[in-house]
């Protein structure tokens, strides 16, 4: 089957991220106020003021991540790893460039040459983040669902008429998902029945797929997937990558070995928000046994990879004395490693091979500059008029008004046995 692209050149600029700390709100800085935080802020207010006139720094941010260094080749795939609460999806929104729920993003993140300022103000739909949950109008049609980006995204050069086009694309890739049979059926929600759970989240992968980015950062996208849908997902992520140079990071709470062998290129793990591993993913196993943790004969490498960073599931090789545990230390050996020496070589052959040599650059802004209509506004996300945005947003209007009135019209349906 053909991979679902209308996009193929242009694509190929990985992403090259050193010394990356990302910061967060701390809780009090944040969030609804109550009346005795709103006392407390308000009694605080003063010694705040002093300390942020005269420190450097803000009093009230965190460090989510710190010290994040690696690079993606074009057409590379590489996982995040960590439990919970580690880190994953702070990392994956930065490499995305989706800076806008941190205080502040450190460092340097840069795709081909183009800085992560440059992307985000003029190329700010290459770089993809599809979160966790599956957020969509509940009494929509898979098919118009995703159809509504396709129409978006169409490329000027592009000559088929607009519905043929979406029409198409949606159809090659609900099959590729393996959806098709869902395309009449309403999105649904907790209220409304419609597709099932993990075929809504593969309609949230769909639209994120569809847009043909050069970047993506995918969050658990195979929460509620049947292993091999999630398999599926990953080996057409990879076939993609593979064939447009577009670079993927994912991360993944259950990962086989299948999926681990055969979709990623490189690995990163995260302990409290620090690296304690990132580099290629048939190096991280050897590293961490080196290191003086035991792979229990039944774990898998993902799963092993994460248990090192959990005082309850890691087991310590016999024999092996003063093996770091906590996260800093971790971190500390890990850049004290020849696995973290080769990763700066990676990341400097990335500025010599891809960063440095204009073709890369170049092809991605001619492409990118080519499927814009010249009426596209210059800051717009997608790429078609304005005309034919209002158009659309027209036609989902009253797609959305049908879908509504029909559902109070049937009233809910709720499965009663
Ligand atoms: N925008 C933010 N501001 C402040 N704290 C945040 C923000 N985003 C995440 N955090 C906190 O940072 C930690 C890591 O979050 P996250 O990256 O979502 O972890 P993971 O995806 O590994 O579960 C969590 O403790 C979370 O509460
Ligand atoms: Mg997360």
């Amino acid at each position: 089957m053909d991979l679902p692209l209308y996009r193929t050149k242009g694509r190929a600029l990985g992403v090259v991220f050193e010394h990356m700390n990302v910061l967060g709100a701390t809780a009090s800085a944040g969030g609804i106020l109550d009346l005795p935080s709103l006392i407390l802020k308000v009694t605080k207010y003063p010694v705040e003021l002093v300390l942020s006139t005269f420190s450097n720094r803000s009093v009230s941010s965190k460090h989510i991540v710190q010290d994040i260094s690696g690079v993606l080749f074009p057409g590379e795939t590489m996982l995040v790893l960590g439990r919970p609460g580690s880190g994953c999806s702070t990392v994956l929104k930065a490499l995305a460039n989706n800076h806008a729920p941190f205080v502040e993003v450190q460092g340097r993140i840069s795709y081909g040459n183009i800085s992560s300022d440059e992307m985000a103000r003029s190329f700010c739909s290459e770089t993809v983040y599809a979160g966790e949950d599956d957020i969509h109008f509940p009494t929509l049609s898979t098919k118009n669902t995703v159809e509504f980006g396709y129409t978006l995204r169409k490329p000027a050069t592009q000559k088929q008429s607009d519905s043929r086009f979406a029409a198409e694309q949606t159809q090659n890739m609900l099959s590729s998902l393996g959806i098709a049979h869902t395309k009449d059926t309403v999105v649904g929600d907790a209220f409304i029945r419609g597709v099932s759970g993990g075929e809504r989240k593969r309609i949230t992968l769909a639209e994120a797929l569809s847009i043909n980015s050069a970047y993506g950062s995918w969050d658990n996208p195979i929460r509620g997937l049947d292993s091999s849908s999630a398999t599926q997902f990953l080996r057409l992520l990879k076939n993609i990558s593979r064939q447009t140079g577009m670079s993927n990071c994912v991360s993944l709470y259950q990962a086989s070995e299948t999926m681990y062998q055969e979709c990623f290129d490189r690995v990163m793990v995260l302990y409290d928000g620090q690296m304690i591993f990132c580099g290629k993913a048939d190096e991280a196993k050897e590293y961490f046994e080196n290191l003086g943790f035991e792979c229990l004969g039944r774990q898998t490498t993902p799963d092993f990879l994460t248990a090192v960073t959990s005082p309850l599931e890691r087991r310590i090789r016999p024999g092996y004395q003063s093996v770091p545990q906590d996260a800093e230390s971790m971190a500390k050996a890990f850049r004290n490693s020849e696995n973290y020496r080769r990763l700066n070589n990676d990341i400097a052959s990335y500025y010599g091979q891809v960063a440095e040599n204009v073709e890369y650059t170049q092809s991605f802004k001619e492409e990118s500059q080519r499927i814009r209509s010249k009426l596209a506004v210059a800051k717009a996300i997608a790429p078609r008029s304005i005309f034919k945005q209002t158009y659309s947003a027209a036609i989902r209007y009253y797609q959305l008004l049908w879908g509504g009135s029909s559902y109070i019209l049937h009233g809910p349906r709720f499965q009663c046995n």
